[in-house]
């Protein structure tokens, strides 16, 4: 057994947890993230949807404030990484078109329109015809839709592998293992050790392992995050040069109660996504997933059956109970979670991070993020661990 220690140990070398230990390298810490193979996870699943507006649910506005604000971060954010690392983060200021295809998506469309313009919003309503007139692959029985023009899109696998170097050029130091438990002494966290075996130590332990967050050993039940796995099925097809463009922005819709989304990237990526399934930690890609996704897709745009079938995946989104993150001090002293950011990770990557680097440094969270304190919850450390 070996024993090393940093500043920051980050658990989870997804897209939050790399983003949180870059930024924290960049405030001075001595950082290291613990992942059996940073970068994967969730990221590379994720059709990558900047959607704060088209994705805006009833009963989540405080969370829409957390989403505008990190979409109004993106740009510097990606220029910032872009000009560090030179990777090409597939980062497309394309807007978005959520469309109706019968009466009753008409009539969701439009209850999540007057959501919008009362939340103070940008989104237009279209026509069927003038949606056409935006993306001539769309089916012809388009009732009608809504132009959005702030909700963009990047690629989460090229932003994980920009993270992953962004990290190593700060001096993160990565340990490719698997966690076996939160090492608690005299009442605070004090590292990990992992399943080989070694312990590491740190002055202040991130928990940012996505679904996997509430189910860390070691970690007392009253501060197990309240984080469960949603699975997320998506198919990824190609659009061959000869079609493009297909599609000029991201394009999705309800379908008979279900969500469809089609991303198209400049690469000719074509990501089509997603269920939502509470199956536990399953991730099996399943026919009838793959089904349902490719006809609702078919019937937004029948052109898609044309397209060759590059990939199926499954991944887990890591839920809570309000479908918001997980950001900050818990009751277990030395203890942080970065985590639970269910449908809107790559969106809030750039605020976690600076958020996150805000609190490791200062002890408070910064006021954006206050709301999003794991202590709303209410959990209560009852008995000191050993
Ligand atoms: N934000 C897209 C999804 O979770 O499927």
């Amino acid at each position: 057994m070996s024993s090393r220690t940093s500043d920051v140990l980050v658990i989870g070398g997804g897209i939050i947890g790399l983003v949180t230990a870059w930024r924290a390298a960049q405030r001075g810490f001595a950082t290291a993230v613990v992942d059996p193979e940073p970068g994967g996870g969730a990221a590379q699943v994720a059709a990558g949807m900047l959607a704060a507006v088209t994705e805006l649910h009833y009963g989540e506005q405080t969370l829409l404030g957390l989403n505008l604000e990190s979409a109004r971060r993106y740009p510097d954010f990606a220029a910032e990484l872009t000009d560090l690392t030179g990777h090409d983060l597939g980062y497309r200021r394309c807007g978005t078109l959520a469309v109706a295809l019968d009466a009753d998506d008409r009539a969701h469309l439009r209850e999540l329109h007057a959501l919008q313009l009362r939340s103070g919003l940008d989104a237009e309503w279209l026509s069927g015809r003038d949606c056409r007139r935006l993306e001539p692959m769309l089916a012809p029985g388009v009732r009608g839709g809504l132009r959005v023009d702030g909700d963009h899109q990047i690629d989460p696998r090229r932003l994980a592998a920009a993270l992953v170097d962004a990290c190593q050029r700060a001096g993160v130091v990565f340990h490719r293992a698997w966690v076996d438990r939160l090492d608690v002494v005299r009442g605070r966290a004090a590292g990990v050790t992992t399943t080989d075996g070694t312990a590491l130590g740190a002055d202040q332990v991130v928990l940012a392992a996505g679904s996997l967050s509430g189910r860390l050993a070691g970690v007392p039940d009253e501060v197990l995050p309240p984080v469960r796995p949603v699975k997320g099925q998506v198919v990824r097809l190609t659009v061959p040069r000869r079609y493009a463009p297909f599609l000029s922005r991201t394009v999705r819709a309800m379908v008979r109660g279900s969500h469809v989304y089609l991303v198209a990237r400049e690469n000719g990526e074509l990501v089509v996504g997603a269920t939502s399934e509470e199956l536990g930690w399953d991730t099996t890609v399943t026919a009838g997933g793959v089904y349902e996704l490719l006809r609702d897709a078919h019937e937004l745009v029948p052109g898609i059956t044309e397209l060759p079938l590059t990939e199926t995946r499954a991944g887990l989104r890591p839920g809570t109970p309000d479908n918001a993150p997980l950001l900050g001090p818990t009751p277990l002293d030395g203890l942080l979670l970065a985590t639970g950011h269910f449908r809107n990770g790559v969106l809030l990557t750039p605020v976690t991070g600076d958020a996150m680097a805000h609190v490791l440094a200062t002890g408070e969270l910064p006021e954006v993020a206050r709301p999003f304190t794991p202590q709303r919850f209410g959990a209560v450390l009852t008995e000191q661990p050993a």
